[in-house]
């Protein structure tokens, strides 16, 4: 078996874990850092990232304002502690990427701009035209090429976490070049892997977000919190809801309207408008959709976003790459016509159960979307995610540094078993010769999360979905792989990611079922109501062979008392 070793492994190269791999290399250059991908650092996840990061830098803003629209936001249902220490903590970072290099766009007096995206009561939201993402991902990759002690391990996949005595000892992963499972052992793991968006099919998420860290962690037996949260964006370009069409184009001023050309959005928000929250927008369209005042077209419903008002120069200098993806996806110039658009499944409020980056297995870590820190509660803000990688990828890279500097004469420690195992069950998996194709299952699974556990779900359609997800998880151990080769196995690597998400389906599926109120992004027409009384607590979901076993733990609160969410 081919042994690595390094202190600290971080698995997933998006902001989150380049952010934690700087910040880990920048507390000792004792520590040795591997940094794990299955693709490569500058094709992670956060490159998609459109609209901006939320900062309050201004006099008229303030910690205060950030910390209650945030709480505001999520339905009361995020940790106060947390969010609290958040929004003091992104300034830092804004700048610190200034210093990097970040090419934040500029105010005419050289300042860094900010704007205003959904739920925020000021221009918040810092930015590098739509392409914050892009511009952060690349300012960090350059400043980590800077440490010696971070090594890139690319188009690696793992397969399992090793834990003994509820402590991290290492992974196992498959060297996609050539098909070998090797082993890492480290002190401690970060998980940077992102959220579990493609659970769906309609979705703004690369094809790569199949929630791998949140089913590697829950097998390996921390418990996934608040997982029936999943966030739709409500505006997805139609046909191709993988293209996000930034919440900046409203931001900028851009309105949303129906097939009779009103701004519908006054029926539902009449203060903010088409800057409402995304939970409310997404519902909003989806109203509109079922009371027959959208469009119909080839690729399903849809309502318009309409930027023609804002004139080409504005929509050329902040809107540059929304212009462009209307234009070759949708074949539609968003200077001269409107958007096609409808609600798109963008985030994954839920994650591994952590407190400010801690999980409870010792040694693991976890930031970004494939965390649940509870800063977002039931439903994200626009422009707090790339501010939570930044915030809590350095946390987190910090801590395990800590963690393992305090370790460093502790023996390393994978016995050969533990490998063994792992490479019989996927030399098994491999050797599947069954009736099922991963890839329908995979379909079937998008099918049911759609049809399900969309923006309005009841009782006896989650039934209904639950069924068929547990049906799916029966079908999936009769699945066959066709290729049976060892270099970039694709369909081999397909087949694990549907595993993961079948786990992960089923958790997001009880939890939602079990769930009955509604709060931020679950909404349920048969519990029309938030129910504070009962359901003022975050779910908490364990692993055992025959399923999901469920718990609760309560809710931080600080100073803001939940009370009725107007906008
Ligand atoms: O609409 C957007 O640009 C997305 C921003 C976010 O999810 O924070």
């Amino acid at each position: 078996m081919e042994k690595i070793q390094h202190d600290v492994a971080i698995i997933g190269t998006g902001i989150a874990g380049m952010r934690a791999a700087i910040a880990a290399a920048e507390k000792s250059d004792k520590i040795s850092i591997a940094l794990i991908s299955k693709t490569y650092p500058i094709r992670c996840h956060s490159v998609c990232a459109e609209g901006g990061i939320n900062v309050a830098l201004r006099e008229e803003d303030s910690f205060e304002s950030h910390a209650w629209d945030t709480v505001k936001g999520s339905d009361f249902l995020a940790d106060q502690d947390a969010v609290e220490f958040f929004v003091k903590e992104i300034p830092k970072e804004i700048l610190r990427l200034d210093n990097w290099g970040c090419p934040w766009s500029r105010t005419e007096d050289g300042k860094i701009a900010q704007r205003i995206l959904g739920g925020h009561a000021v221009n918040r939201t810092v930015f590098a035209a739509d392409r914050t993402g892009f511009h952060i991902v690349h300012t960090l990759y350059e400043r980590s090429l800077r440490y010696p002690s971070i090594q890139k391990y690319n188009e690696f996949f793992v397969t399992s976490l090793i834990v003994e005595d509820k402590e991290i000892r290492g992974l196992t992963a498959i060297d996609l070049k050539n098909g070998e499972l090797v082993v890492f052992e480290t002190k401690a793991i970060i998980l940077a892997t992102g959220g579990a968006g493609r659970l769906y099919g309609f979705t703004s998420c690369s094809h790569i977000v199949t929630g791998d860290g949140m089913a590697l962690a829950y097998t390996a037996g921390a418990p996934l919190k608040d997982m029936e949260f999943i966030q739709f964006h409500p505006t997805g370009l139609v046909p191709a809801g993988g293209i996000l069409i930034s919440e900046a184009c409203r931001g900028e001023g851009g309105y949303l309207k129906n097939k009779f050309g009103e701004r519908f959005m006054s029926r539902y928000a009449p203060d903010r408008m088409e800057l409402a929250p995304r939970d409310i927008v997404s519902r909003a369209i989806v109203r509109e959709i079922l009371e027959g005042r959208s469009f119909e077209g080839e690729h399903g419903p849809y309502v318009l976003l309409d930027l023609t008002h804002l004139g080409e120069e504005k929509i050329n200098e902040r809107l540059p790459l929304i212009r462009e993806a209307s234009i070759k996806f949708a074949g539609i110039d968003p200077v001269n016509e409107p958007i096609p658009v409808r609600p798109t499944v963008h985030y994954t409020m839920g994650g591994v159960h952590a407190s400010f980056t801690e999980t409870p297995i010792k040694g693991l870590f976890v930031a970004g979307e494939v965390a649940c820190l509870s800063i977002h509660g039931a439903n994200r803000l626009g422009g707090n995610a790339l501010a939570e990688c930044l915030v809590f990828g350095k946390v987190s890279g910090e801590k395990a540094a800590e963690y393992v500097l305090g370790k460093m004469r502790k023996e390393w420690h994978v016995n050969r078993e533990t490998y063994e195992k792992e490479e019989k069950s996927l030399s098994d998996l491999l050797g599947k010769e069954g009736d099922e194709s991963p890839y329908e299952i995979k379909k079937e699974l998008n099918a049911a999360m759609e049809r399900y556990f969309g923006v309005f779900r009841n009782e006896d359609d989650m039934k209904e979905g639950v069924r068929r997800i547990r049906r799916l998880k029966e079908r999936y151990q009769n699945i066959s792989i066709d290729d049976k080769s060892n270099a970039f196995n694709t369909d081999l690597i397909f087949t694990i990611e549907v595993g993961y998400m079948l786990d992960l389906a089923e958790i997001v599926a009880i939890g939602a079922l079990n769930r009955k109120e509604s709060r931020g992004a679950h909404y349920r027409l048969d519990y029309p109501k938030r129910d504070d009384v009962n359901w003022l607590k975050h779910t908490l979901a364990y692993y055992t062979k025959e399923g999901p076993r469920f718990d609760h733990t309560p809710i931080t609160i600080t100073k803001w008392k939940p009370v009725e969410r107007k906008y």
